[in-house]
């Protein structure tokens, strides 16, 4: 039986009732929860940032913190004092991919990179072993609940070929109805957020995205 993890993105949730939707998840089996922080300038939009991490740390998840911001290596620090358990940056979004691998590693968290949907997988052949997860993209960064590319999935299979004993995450228009074509592809984390913030019956979805393997 394949281990699928599942990590809820909060982008989707009710910002005025986030320890709500927080501790919704939480009791409903997540393992995770997914930070989708954005700058305005990596991606055109603003979500959130430190002190909502902080804030959310207190929740009792392990968070997984997804960086849509440039120069990630000036904030690395602060993310991972704010709680963060992974710490995933994007490759388009610095000049120093190993300073940064190195700098997330010395904070004492996991290492996580990020390519958007058409950048090659290949091109993070040269940071091998250097790294945790890597999270493939299935929509541009950016929003949540748009619809996944399907060329993602042969993306996933390559990542899984190429980088066999990293967590896959995967990331954008994820729900019930493809997760299952994903792991099958080679994924072992799925981030879900409209799919799971808009179902009404969270702990059925989460536990679905976690079997759809078996
Ligand atoms: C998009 C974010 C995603 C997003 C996923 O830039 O990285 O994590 O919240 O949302 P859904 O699951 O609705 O596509
Ligand atoms: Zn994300």
């Amino acid at each position: 039986m394949q281990k699928v993890l599942v990590s809820p993105s909060i982008l989707s949730a009710d910002f005025a009732n986030l320890e709500r939707d927080c501790n919704l998840i939480k009791n409903a089996g997540a393992d995770y929860i997914h930070c989708d922080v954005m700058d305005g300038l990596f991606v055109p939009n603003i979500s959130f940032g430190l002190p909502v991490v902080e804030s959310i740390s207190k929740i009792g998840l392990p968070l997984d913190v997804h960086l849509m911001i440039v120069h990630p290596q000036n904030y690395v620090q602060r993310f991972v004092e704010a709680g963060a358990s992974i710490v995933t940056f994007h490759l388009e979004a610095t000049e120093d991919v190993r300073g940064t691998i190195e700098l997330i590693k010395q904070c004492g968290a996991k290492v996580g990179v990020s390519i958007r949907p058409n950048t090659p997988v290949e091109l993070l052949l040269p940071y091998k072993g250097m790294f945790d997860l890597l999270l493939v993209m299935s929509v541009e960064p950016g929003f949540g609940g748009q619809s996944f590319l399907p060329h993602s999935l042969q993306k996933i299979a390559t990542a899984r070929q190429l980088f066999p004993d990293v967590i896959i995450e995967v990331d954008g228009g994820i729900g019930e109805q493809n997760a299952k074509q994903v792991v099958d592809a080679g994924a072992n984390m799925l981030v879900a957020g409209s799919a799971v913030f808009k179902s009404s019956n969270v702990a059925k979805t989460i536990a679905n995205l976690k079997n759809c393997a078996n």
